[in-house]
């Protein structure tokens, strides 16, 4: 788990697939995934199982810190050890979008892909006309890399897409000012309450 001030992104469980089933057969966030807004949660389930050991991929939920509510979901798949790429994805449930999560939990996502999976390069396709999602992505400092053309049927017609990326090195000058943005609580430091329990001339370390 990773836990900024307002969101906080956890391992999506059995118990999630419901919210899951909603988010994949709406019509309108599944034509922005190029996808056909029909899942059964029968299915789900099978996908689920199939893959609950499958290391090449991270699914989580993005939950509100102060309510529990689950807001969206993040998807890290494609993970490639030896290139140490993989592919990011996001859908903010349309009841919560607009409020800044898309951004914050994509940023967690991008921590999580560097900061804990030791990634060299993340990266995800968008529809060209995705501007909510471009806006996510360019915040996060994702940069395009190509257009990909007539990639997808949707609609009733092909339309463009685009492929954008992000490095470790560039993620690295960012991350400090991103980290702040989404109030990511270090685990390198002892929460202040945790700290106050030893008083400043101990040593807590174990004798060896
Ligand atoms: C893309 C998505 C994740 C953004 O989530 P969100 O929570 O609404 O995003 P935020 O509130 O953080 O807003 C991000 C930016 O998009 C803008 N935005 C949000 N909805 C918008 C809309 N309908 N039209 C234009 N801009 C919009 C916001 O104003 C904000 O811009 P700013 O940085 O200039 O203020 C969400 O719209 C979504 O899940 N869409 C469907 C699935 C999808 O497209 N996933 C990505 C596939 S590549």
């Amino acid at each position: 788990m990773i836990k900024g001030r307002t969101l906080q992104l956890r391992a999506l469980e059995k118990a999630d697939l419901l919210f899951l089933h909603k988010l994949h057969n709406n019509y309108k966030t599944m034509n922005y995934f190029f996808e056909e807004p029909f899942e059964t949660v029968r299915e789900l389930e099978d996908l689920y199982e199939k893959h609950v050991h499958n290391s090449t991929e991270r699914r989580f939920v993005l939950e509100e810190v102060a309510t529990g509510n689950s807001v969206g979901v993040l998807s890290l798949v494609e993970i490639d050890e030896i290139n140490r790429k993989c592919e990011i994805d996001i859908i903010i449930d349309e009841r919560f979008q607009g409020r800044g999560y898309g951004k914050q939990g994509f940023i967690l996502g991008v921590k999580y892909g560097f900061d804990v999976l030791n990634l060299f390069k993340m990266y995800l396709v968008l529809l060209a006309h995705n501007e909510p999602g471009r806006k996510v992505y360019q915040f996060a400092g994702f940069k395009k890399e190509g257009r990909l053309k007539k990639e997808f049927f949707l609609n009733g017609k092909y339309v463009d897409a685009e492929r954008m990326c992000l490095f470790d090195y560039q993620w690295k000058k960012i991350k400090v000012q991103l980290n702040e943005y989404v109030g990511f609580e270090s685990p390198d430091e002892l929460p202040l309450r945790s700290r106050a329990k030893y008083p400043a001339n101990q040593d807590v370390r174990l004798a060896s």
